[in-house]
């Protein structure tokens, strides 16, 4: 432990906090759930899920015990064992999320899952493509540098953060689409602000007013966070990373793209499987995961991921994290510290963003982590996203921790 953490403990004055420092379990009973073990250091804890997130310790030892089979043996008995764990997590992402395996493509990261889309769909000049202002920039510069390279035209929808209703969110996108909407794109959950849009909602509304629209959902916030199914919500394509909520693998992600477009969209990277004529491209969406050779261990271990979500549910994992989320937003709320992030409950998610100078914001972070081990990230503000391997104290400390440091919330740093 560093002298400033020694310090900020003594400043604290809190014993049960500095046992907690000292030997905190990584592993805890939740209800009747047994949370995962995770191997972070209890001075280095992570509270930054919407960016990246350790794995529990079931999903890295599967994935080195993958890696390692593949050293001792490349032989194809020895290839072929690992390889085919790809289309058993595919089955059972797919279950997760109500959809069919074959509308399921295990690509590298949303980045990729989002290009896809944006560089497979063949636009006219006269095309508009609606993208939400908070879009990550995956699913927004690359709209306006494919809208520049082959045509069509980018109108960015602005919601406001503030905004009091679901209808009243709907009614921004209803308005923003014509006759020549092509496209409409956004964020389920922004990394920027947290703000969570009605997905269901928005999509009913835009099916209604111009049926042919294809909708396309980054939910790179959402996979593994929430509740999310998508035999309930009628988009045409939905993108995610296993390493930031889903606390699967590294370089590992899902495109979704609904049946009836699996043919008309072009593939970025042709590699093997596809073989022989472009008549017979890998059956389903598999041929947007034909990416040339992989890190097959670490997409063996994405069943291991899976089998933590379908022991925890989407349910109780949506529920766990939020009720950290609401003692983090409730204990700053009594220190007066301002959020950027809606709390009105349609709205609200795991991600919470505290107003900070943008000249402060990495300082903040910094210093918040040195005093009190919970990194979080300088993203739209001070972003913290606790998810399941968190605990009240945990939030707790990096309260302290903020409450310590909070002159940076408004001053000049
Ligand atoms: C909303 C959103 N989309 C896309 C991405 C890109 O994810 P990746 O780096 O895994 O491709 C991020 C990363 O933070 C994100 O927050």
């Amino acid at each position: 432990m560093s002298i400033a953490r020694r310090d900020f403990l003594k400043l604290v004055g809190s014993t049960s906090l500095a046992a907690g420092l000292a030997s905190r379990p990584a592993s805890a009973t939740v209800s009747n759930t047994r949370i995962p073990a995770f191997a972070f250091d209890d001075d280095s804890v992570p509270m930054n899920a919407a960016n990246l997130c350790p794995m529990p310790v079931a999903v890295s030892e599967a994935q080195a015990a993958y890696a390692a089979q593949l050293q001792r043996s490349l032989s194809t008995s020895s290839r072929q064992s690992v390889e085919s764990k790809k289309e058993l997590a595919r089955a059972r992402i797919a279950k997760l999320l109500g959809v069919l395996a074959d509308e399921l493509a295990i690509v590298r990261n949303t980045s990729e899952a989002n290009t896809t889309v944006v560089q497979g769909l063949t636009l006219a000049d006269e095309d508009e493509i609606v993208a939400w202002d908070q879009n990550h920039p995956s699913n927004l510069l690359a709209w306006e540098i494919q809208a520049a390279r082959s045509g069509g035209q980018v109108r960015r929808l602005s919601v406001p953060v503030t905004a009091g209703s679901v209808d009243e969110v709907v009614a921004n996108f209803v308005a923003a689409i014509n006759k020549r909407t092509r496209v409409v794109t956004f964020t389920h959950i922004s990394n920027i602000s947290g703000f969570r849009l009605p997905a269901a909602e928005i999509c009913a509304a835009i099916r209604e007013r111009k049926p042919d629209i294809h909708i396309h959902i980054d939910g790179a916030q959402t996979w593994g966070a929430v509740d999310f199914r998508l035999d309930k919500v009628d988009c045409d394509s939905f993108s995610a990373s296993a390493h930031k909520w889903f606390m699967g693998p590294r370089e590992v992600g899902i495109l979704f793209l609904r049946k009836q477009h699996i043919a008309k969209l072009w593939p970025n990277v042709v590699s093997v499987p596809w073989f022989g004529s472009i008549e017979q491209p890998p059956a389903g969406a598999r041929k947007f995961d034909a990416l040339g050779q992989r890190d097959d261990a670490a997409i063996a271990a994405l069943v291991e991921a899976v089998a933590v979500h379908e022991a925890l549910t989407p349910a109780g994992i949506e529920q766990r994290s939020a009720a950290l989320a609401l003692r983090l937003r409730s204990a700053l709320e009594d220190l007066a510290i301002k959020l950027v992030s809606n709390g009105n409950p349609p709205f609200a998610s795991s991600v919470l963003i505290l107003s900070v100078p943008r000249a402060n914001a990495m300082q903040l972070v910094n210093q918040v982590f040195r005093d009190s081990g919970v990194q979080a990230a300088p993203t739209g503000g001070m972003r913290i996203s606790p998810h399941i391997y968190n605990t009240d104290e945990h939030v707790d400390r990096i309260v302290a921790g903020i409450a310590r440091n909070r002159g940076l919330l408004t001053q000049p740093g």
